[in-house]
């Protein structure tokens, strides 16, 4: 029997709608498997920074950081200003955690038509691969003159050597892993400083995996591209910012924001990593329990390959796909009327 222990952070919203599905599924392959979660609960949210003025303790960091994974559901809350309860919670976790590859793939699955009449299933696979913890999300900057006509922000972009060098050797072994393919998303006719530097370490990285067949967009003709011919990419690696908005444009062409997930990796082991659905806290379904449950379940299965249980990864969404292929569970977001619950019920069902 291995035992697992997991810090799970249900955060705002929907991220509590979303955990206990993802638990109730590790809870059953786990015994298959012979594994046991041993779950510790950590209430760290805009509702303890109304009553206690701090998204989480002081020392919250130590309190986790000997666990062997953070699953987290979603963080913000209209009733605290978002860079306060992001920049008080996820983004100190992911980097001083060091997690600083964010894996976010997509794939359009059986049963969940893509809004591109063109993008067929099993026809697009792919991931994006995201610096996580630096560029364009710095606190270097300020706002100055606050309220006069000169009143100005400004917000540096960090780009360094050892950063942008590691999530891409992370990023092109993922290639050569998967059909060899990799676009790198830059802006280096707009930004002059910071994505000529990201393009010439893409070079050097292209240079050393020749068996990658390496290309690289614009972000703006990226984005086209991801919309009319989605199928031709394999693994897309990103800045910080660039990751981001690609990940939802992503997820919306495999059907729904609420089907992706995410992998904030440390790598190195050095840390826990954390698992998290790419989506928010959704304030306009919350309470309602329609928020759909995958984008948790995929994120959990995330989790135990990364733990070393491949097989139990697999069982998992092979049991969402099942029920996405076969029955027509669907929470609203897929047209279905089903419920968080309903959909949950389903895939432990179709578990073996
Ligand atoms: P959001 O992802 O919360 O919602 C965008 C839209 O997608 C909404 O219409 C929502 O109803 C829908 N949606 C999202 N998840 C869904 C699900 N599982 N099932 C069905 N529908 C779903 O994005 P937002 O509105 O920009 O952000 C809301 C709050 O969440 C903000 O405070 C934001 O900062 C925060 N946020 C947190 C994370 C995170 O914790 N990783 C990620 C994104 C946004
Ligand atoms: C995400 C979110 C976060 C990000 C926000 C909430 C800070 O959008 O995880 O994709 O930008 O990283
Ligand atoms: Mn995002």
């Amino acid at each position: 029997m291995t035992q697992h222990r997991i810090a799970l952070i249900p955060g705002d919203g929907i991220g509590a709608e979303v955990l206990p599905p993802a638990c109730a599924v590790l809870d059953l392959v786990g015994k298959r498997h012979g594994l046991t979660f041993g779950y510790d609960e950590f209430d760290w949210s805009c509702a303890r920074y109304l009553n206690e003025g701090a998204m989480m303790p002081a020392d919250g960091l130590d309190r986790i950081r000997r666990h062997d994974a953070i699953l987290l559901g979603a963080v913000g809350w209209p009733c605290v200003p978002d860079h306060v309860s992001l920049w008080g919670l996820l983004i100190p976790i992911r980097r001083l955690f060091r997690q600083y590859v964010n894996l976010r793939p997509i794939t359009v699955l059986d049963g969940v038509p893509s809004p591109l009449r063109h993008a067929a299933s099993g026809a697009v696979d792919f991931v994006v691969v995201r610096e996580n913890v630096e560029g364009e999300y710095s606190e270097i900057g300020g706002r100055l003159n606050r309220g006069f006509p000169e009143e100005m922000a400004v917000q540096e972009a960090v780009f360094t050597r050892a950063g942008v060098s590691r999530v891409l050797d992370h990023a092109f072994r993922l290639a050569a892993s998967r059909r060899g393919g990799i676009t790198s998303a830059t802006k280096s006719n707009g930004i002059v400083h910071t994505m000529p530097f990201w393009d010439e370490l893409v070079a050097e990285y292209a240079a050393r995996y020749p068996e990658v067949d390496c290309g690289q967009e614009h972000i703006d003709a990226l984005v086209a591209k991801i919309v009319l011919d989605p199928g031709r990419f394999d693994v897309i690696v990103g800045s910080n910012l660039f990751g981001d908005i690609l990940s939802d444009l992503a997820a919306a062409v495999a059907g729904s924001i609420g089907i992706a997930p995410a992998a904030n990796l440390n790598p190195e082991g050095e840390f826990p990593s954390m698992f998290e659905p790419v989506h928010g806290s959704a304030p306009d379904i919350a309470g309602q329990g329609i928020a759909n449950p995958i984008g948790a379940i995929w994120s959990a299965s995330m989790m135990l390959d990364h733990l070393g249980h491949p097989e139990a990864a697999g069982e998992v969404m092979a049991a969402v796909r099942t029920v996405l292929a076969d029955t027509a569970v669907r929470t609203p977001d897929l047209g279905g009327t089903a419920s968080t619950d309903d959909f949950t019920r389903a895939v432990l069902d179709a578990l073996p």
